[in-house]
């Protein structure tokens, strides 16, 4: 299956790009493998003919959005993200006649049609910087209320959660009461405000290897997708990571497998496809985040 993966890259002139929390084998056989600023960023700068996503919906359509003469795939079409179903247009436009001098934030974990309507995206390895490049003093931010919380307790803007109670099923199950503490405790953004006041350090995907990278310690726990840890075992195989809780699984990242990848390279399947209206008007919204980033 490998090798047919690689001669169909060849041959299709294609790269395959996959999120951290990717399974090992598919860590393995992926051109770049990153969180999703740098996989955002990394769409840009791409000059083959195909992309194959390995990850969720929402980061192939932002690849898709930045690279719309190419043809970009996703091997699966449920490998969905569940926090996105938490905002609509229709949630943003009433948020935004109530708030009417508000900016509004959009995780990228959120749907095309949504980042039409946003003045600006981010990632949880720049929410904090994105927020602060913004004019005004009340943000309207969606659709994660915990990425908000901790961009709230790093701004002194007011930060409205939209809607107040959207989040990940995968790291609110990560409650403080289930984690281990028997190393570094590293804490994604997306964990509950509980977990991050206990965290020895709070960071994205990306920022989690960038400060293993300047750390000493030899032990961490992981408090994000269990599949993360593959990730930093692959990078720093002389130390230690554990998953803080064996059962921190995102069922959308694990429906993309070596067949799927296999099948969808040489079938040309799932194609992405974002309507140009929606697209031109998301792409202003994630460009402005990769200028601020
Ligand atoms: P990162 O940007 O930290 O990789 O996070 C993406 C994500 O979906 C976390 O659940
Ligand atoms: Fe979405 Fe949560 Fe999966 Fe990240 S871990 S892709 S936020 S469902």
């Amino acid at each position: 299956m490998k090798e047919e993966i690689s001669r169909l890259k060849k041959e299709k002139n294609a790269v395959i790009l996959a999120h951290n929390y990717q399974s090992g084998e598919i860590q393995r056989i992926a051109d770049f493998v990153g969180d999703s600023l740098e996989l955002a960023r990394k769409a840009t700068q791409i000059d083959s003919d195909v992309i194959v996503f390995a990850g969720v919906d929402f980061m192939a359509e932002t690849a898709a959005i930045l690279n719309p003469d190419k043809e970009v795939l996703i091997p699966s079409q449920i490998a969905s993200c569940e926090m996105a179903r938490f905002l609509t247009p229709e949630i943003i436009k009433k948020y935004r006649e109530e708030y009417p001098n508000a900016q509004v934030v959009l995780y990228v974990n959120s749907t095309a049609a949504c980042k039409a309507l946003a003045d600006i995206t981010c990632t949880s390895a720049n929410a904090v910087k994105v927020v602060n490049s913004l004019d005004s003093d009340v943000v309207l931010f969606g659709p994660d209320a915990n990425l908000a919380y901790y961009v709230s307790q790093r701004t002194d803007k007011k930060i409205v959660p939209m809607p107040p109670n959207g989040h990940c099923y995968v790291h609110t199950n990560l409650g403080a009461e289930n984690v281990r503490r028997d190393g570094v405790l590293m804490v994604h953004p997306e964990c509950s405000p509980d977990l991050q006041k206990i965290a020895d350090v709070i960071a994205s995907t990306g920022g989690m290897i960038k400060y293993v990278r300047n750390s000493d310690a030899k032990r961490f726990v992981v408090a994000t997708e269990r599949d993360m840890v593959e990730r930093l075992k692959m990078e720093f195989p002389d130390r230690e990571f554990v998953p803080a809780w064996e059962n921190a699984i995102c069922l959308g990242m694990k429906q993309i497998t070596l067949k799927g990848v296999y099948e969808s390279l040489k079938n040309e399947k799932y194609l992405v496809k974002v309507p140009d209206d929606i697209a031109s008007k998301a792409r202003r919204a994630i460009e402005r985040m990769l200028e601020v980033s």
